[in-house]
């Protein structure tokens, strides 16, 4: 297999979802040998069949354990560790009085802390390397608020900080950086539309409110991933890179 992730060992949250399984198949074409995790047994063993090189791990990003396996299985059968694509995540919607505590936490835990868990159990190894990367699928909501968002919002902000944190503490060995994507076509987006005041019209509204005048697709995320994870972006760190139809312009 030739390709821009040639041998290059990749861990993948959120692998079978929308955004996760496209960045998957996309980094599996590319030559990557692929770690995938995710909460749903079916469809995870479903694309391990599917890709080359590639091995399931069921579990829950919120807890740390789940984390340090997906390292350890990465060294146990590849015996390196290159590339983090952590899209895992979770809307939590309710507003602030609403909202329970533990869905608060359960939002936070899955979108902010499992980056910490991953991080923190994978750079030691990615330093082994010479161009360890770490990619995190952000969001718009970093810098825009959306009604009934809170823990999302506030859980992708931090995710930037965290990421910007990343990429000074371990430069100049490691690169890390955000894709901050507007609406996608995935489950996530069509769940989230009970947040808004018309709840039928939700995403097309976010589609007509878009300068390209369409939703994003899982392959338009897919290509800016490995845009970012692979030797092209070489001088690109500490970066947010929005990819949302221009939506965040309008
Ligand atoms: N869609 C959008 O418009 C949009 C826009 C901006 C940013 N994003 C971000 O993009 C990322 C991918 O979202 P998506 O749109 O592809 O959503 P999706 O289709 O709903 O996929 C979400 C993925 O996260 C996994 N996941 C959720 N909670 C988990 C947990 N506790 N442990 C392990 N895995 C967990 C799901 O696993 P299971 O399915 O196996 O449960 C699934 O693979 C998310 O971080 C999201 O916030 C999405």
């Amino acid at each position: 297999m030739s390709g821009k992730l040639k041998d290059k060992v990749c861990i993948i949250t959120g692998a079978t979802g929308g955004m996760g399984r496209a960045i998957s198949a996309t980094f599996a074409a590319s030559g990557g040998l692929l770690v995938l995790s995710g909460r749903n047994k079916e469809k995870g063993m479903a694309l391990e069949k599917q890709l080359k090189n590639s091995i399931f791990i069921q579990g829950d990003v919120s807890n740390a354990e789940h984390n340090k396996t997906l390292v350890q299985v990465a060294l146990t059968n590849f015996g390196r560790l290159d590339i983090l694509s952590i899209n895992a995540g979770v809307l939590g919607l309710g507003n602030v009085v609403d909202l329970p505590i533990e869905s608060w936490q359960k939002t936070l835990e899955t979108n902010l802390g499992a980056i910490f868990y991953l991080s923190k159990f994978a750079i030691p190894h990615l330093l082994e390397g010479n161009n360890g990367n770490i990619l995190i699928n952000a969001s718009i909501a970093a810098f825009k608020s959306f009604p009934n968002h809170p823990a999302y919002c506030a859980s992708k902000a931090a995710s930037v900080a965290l990421m910007k944190q990343l990429a000074v503490d371990y430069a100049p060995k490691l690169r890390v950086n955000a894709m901050c994507p507007g609406p996608v076509d995935t489950p996530l987006l069509h769940d989230s539309a009970i947040a808004f005041d018309n709840p039928e019209s939700a995403v097309e509204n976010a589609k007509e409110k878009s300068l390209l005048q369409r939703l994003g697709t899982p392959e338009d995320i897919a290509k800016l991933a490995l845009f970012l994870v692979s030797d092209d972006s070489s001088w690109i760190t500490g970066s947010t890179i929005n990819i949302d139809g221009g939506i965040l312009n309008v």
